[in-house]
């Protein structure tokens, strides 16, 4: 496995690709890696000839008070995990090689960054959108495997590479979850055992919305107040939001369609975490981990 450090170095890995004809996948992360980035590399690892991993805690997509300096980070370890996956090369370019001075040039994905983390993390999807284009940019893969665990993130992906042209398939891999149904994160790191406990609330108050559906629910408000009953009640939770949205479009809705996903971002003890759900019946929820 190649560790790759410049774009240059990169740029190059990839034309001996091109020139063999090879097939190139590609993974993006920020590291501290966990089964859900290796179920996404397992998968480029199916499309592809040949996986690029790149390992990059990306600055412009936190804002000012997030937690970019404490963001967990092990690259030994990540790098243990991939080459024992098979991957064939990784990305991990320093701040400066990302953005060195006089950068200037910013990604804007309109609406589809506008609601849900959007409305709180303000410039997050813009710092997403330019460097997943800059990384595109320099490795320019023919597909990227994305998780739906940042399902807003995955849609203003592909809306970035089909609106730029940039040609790469975008795959989405379901959420990979532990056994329990907490949604695997580099964050869960953050949580206590009691407020790991206490984030359980978040997987359970999606099923439970999604069951009410199955029952035959379709009022978005009531399914939106029984979940945030449920994750209210845990103690260390605090609410962001509780949304429910089109997938395709990320607006809000009266009521439950096929394409209804209830989204929601969740404090637990100093930890902000994730997680969605489809609520329509005919479609899968939980993935086994
Ligand atoms: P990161 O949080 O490291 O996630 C990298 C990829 O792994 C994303 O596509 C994310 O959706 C996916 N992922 C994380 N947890 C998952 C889980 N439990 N199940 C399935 N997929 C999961 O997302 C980012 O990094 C960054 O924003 C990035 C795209 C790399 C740009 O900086």
């Amino acid at each position: 496995m190649e560790v790759l450090r410049t774009n240059d170095e990169m740029s190059k890995w990839r034309e001996e690709r091109y020139r063999k004809g090879q097939i190139v996948g590609f993974v993006p992360t920020m590291g501290y890696l966990h089964r859900g980035h290796l179920a996404l590399m397992e998968e480029a690892l199916r499309r592809a000839d040949e996986v690029v991993v790149s390992i990059f805690v990306n600055p412009t997509q936190f804002s000012p008070g997030e937690d970019l300096d404490q963001y967990p980070r092990d690259l030994e370890q990540d790098l243990k995990l991939c080459r024992d996956l098979g991957v064939q090369a990784i990305f991990a370019p320093e701040v400066e090689e990302m953005y060195p001075s006089g950068f200037q040039t910013r990604v804007q994905v309109e609406h589809l960054s506008q609601n849900l983390c959007g409305l709180y993390r303000t410039g997050h999807f813009s710092g997403v959108a330019l460097v997943v284009t800059k990384l595109f940019g320099a490795i320019r893969p023919h597909l990227a495997v994305l998780g739906e665990k940042d399902f807003q993130q995955l849609v203003v992906i592909k809306r970035l590479s089909k609106d730029l042209n940039l040609g790469v398939e975008i795959v989405a891999h379901p959420i990979v979850r532990e056994p329990d149904g907490l949604a695997m994160s580099s964050r869960n790191k953050y949580l206590s055992e009691e407020e790991r406990s206490s984030a359980l609330s978040l997987s359970r108050a999606l099923l439970a919305a999604r069951n009410m559906v199955t029952e035959g629910e379709r009022r978005v408000d009531v399914l939106v107040a029984r979940a945030k009953e449920m994750i209210e009640a845990e103690p260390h939770t605090r609410i962001q939001y509780v949304q429910v949205v089109d997938e395709e479009t990320m607006t809000d809705i009266d009521e439950v369609t096929p394409k209804a996903v209830m989204a929601m971002a969740v404090f637990v003890g100093q930890a902000r975490l994730i997680d969605n759900m489809r609520l329509s019946p005919s479609l899968p929820c939980l993935s086994s981990p």
